[in-house]
């Protein structure tokens, strides 16, 4: 608890000399700088200054009555815990200190412990409420950042799908290509949720080399490997109550995954070169843009797959479900402007509706932010379309698939363009299921791979 603040200030207002240096030599130390003002009006002014953590108020001032200055010091600090001090104690006096906003109360003259207790509990309480305000702005930020927008009906079923999740503890597979939210939808479930107060913490299973996530995720004794100086908590410990995201779990190294499945089934670990297994309680949220079905018995085990696969969130590409992008352009918008986001021009929202966003709702954001910084703000007529060429076309490998639908077909495609079209269709529609998606094209499973790979459809 030290760490949540720096050093404390203490103010004794109270025109007693000798009372204000002895009190000052008891209670200073590393963690409490203490002041002394003599006056109503000195003591005041302390506490316009400076941010006061308590005050030590004496009834009988010089220029006031202590009670009638716990308003002003609450006005300008209202985190200020105010102990009342009197010589001439009376019911009246306590009622009226703790009606002004005094905290506490002490009947001079008091034992030095009595006094040393009540700074004690003052100083206890700042911190407490420190932490609360840090903790709720801390979830405010988190449940703001992980809005769910969007208006489409497939996007209602992902709605309906995360309100489910979030009322269970069941492990949740989430599907979909890079940029369609993954991340985003797995803060949604947790702070959606019966986790909401809990830790949230997230790994990226391809970001680190196999030995290092290994200690990362379930911890490391001392000396388990060369440089592990001191035993070390891995995430899952650190999670403990929470949410463990398990981004990329499709590049989870094959030995660990069965460490995963411990974790799962019998919610355990063992910490790199320990011995014993710790208990851990943690919920597990992973996501994938591979298709995992595709790498079961070769790079990712069938039971883990299962296991994670309880609930499963497919996040169908922006292109499929176009209803989204207005209202995304709008909150993105807004997130990018503090607040203020400029009016979008009608045909502005038709092209970028019509685009078919290869990097999805990232890419619809980077669009969004390069023309807020090189247009909004340099004055210049707003008109994000303008950057769509720049950032997806270009990077983007193979030619876009036609974005329209075969069934009312264009006199001008082509058969080949017109089944890939057809097939990426039938697949996101599927959400990436292979089988059902043959089945439903009427073709074998191997001529669907075979037709996948050549179009270089995933
Ligand atoms: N439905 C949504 N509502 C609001 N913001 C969204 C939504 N979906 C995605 N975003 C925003 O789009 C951006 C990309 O989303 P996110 O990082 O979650 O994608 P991802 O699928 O995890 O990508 P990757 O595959 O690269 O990990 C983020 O800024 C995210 O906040
Ligand atoms: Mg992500």
């Amino acid at each position: 608890m030290g760490e949540a603040r720096t050093k404390g200030l203490l103010l004794i207002i109270d025109d007693d000399e000798l009372f204000c240096d002895a009190t000052r030599d008891l209670l200073r130390n590393e963690e409490l700088e203490v002041q002394v003002a003599h006056t109503g009006r000195a003591g005041m002014e302390m506490c316009a200054a400076r941010r006061v953590d308590v005050v030590l108020l004496d009834q009988n001032l010089p220029d006031a009555e202590g009670h009638t200055l716990c308003p002003g010091i609450l006005e300008h600090n209202d985190q200020s815990k105010i102990i009342f001090v009197t010589a001439h104690p009376s019911f009246e006096t306590a009622v009226k200190a703790l009606r002004a906003g005094a905290d506490d109360y002490l009947s001079k003259p008091f034992e030095t412990e009595e006094l040393r207790l009540a700074v004690e509990r003052a100083l206890h309480a700042v911190d407490l409420e420190h932490i609360a305000a840090v903790e709720r702005y801390r979830h405010e930020k988190a449940t703001e950042q992980s809005e769910l927008v969007g208006e489409s009906s497939l996007f209602g079923e992902i709605r309906e799908l995360v309100s489910l999740a979030a009322s269970s503890e069941a492990p949740v597979l989430i599907t979909g290509e890079t940029g369609t939210g993954k991340t985003h939808i797995a803060r949604a479930i947790h702070y959606s949720g019966l986790s909401a107060g809990r830790t949230f913490m997230s790994t990226n299973c391809a970001a680190l080399p196999e030995n290092l996530i290994e200690a990362e995720l379930f911890g490391a004794e001392k000396g388990a490997f060369t440089g592990a100086q001191r035993t070390r908590r891995g995430i899952f410990e650190m999670a403990e109550g929470g949410t463990m995201f398990l981004d990329e779990i499709g590049e989870m190294p094959f030995n660990l995954q069965s460490k995963l499945l411990g974790v799962l089934e019998d919610k355990h670990v063992r910490r790199l070169g320990g011995s014993t297994l710790l208990p851990v309680d943690v919920r597990v949220i992973a996501a994938t843009s591979k298709d995992l079905e595709e790498e079961l018995d070769r790079s990712f085990r069938r039971d883990l797959y299962y296991r994670l696969s309880v609930m499963r969130i497919h996040i169908p590409p922006l292109r499929d479900r176009r209803g989204d992008i207005p209202p995304l352009c709008m909150h993105l918008l807004s997130d990018l402007t503090d607040g203020k986001p400029p009016e979008l021009p009608e045909d502005e929202l038709r092209e970028l509706s019509a685009y078919d966003w290869p990097g999805n709702v990232r890419e619809l954001r980077n669009v969004l932010e390069r023309s807020v910084i090189m247009q909004l703000k340099r004055g210049e007529r707003f008109q994000p379309s303008r950057f769509i060429d720049a950032t997806g076309r270009a990077s983007r490998p193979s030619t876009p698939p036609p974005s329209v639908s075969p069934v009312h077909g264009d006199p001008e495609i082509s058969l080949e363009d017109m089944e890939k079209t057809h097939i990426g269709t039938v697949l996101a529609r599927n959400e990436g299921n292979l089988t059902q998606t043959a089945k439903t094209l009427g073709i074998a499973l191997s001529t669907l791979k075979r037709k996948l790979k050549r179009y270089g459809l995933r």
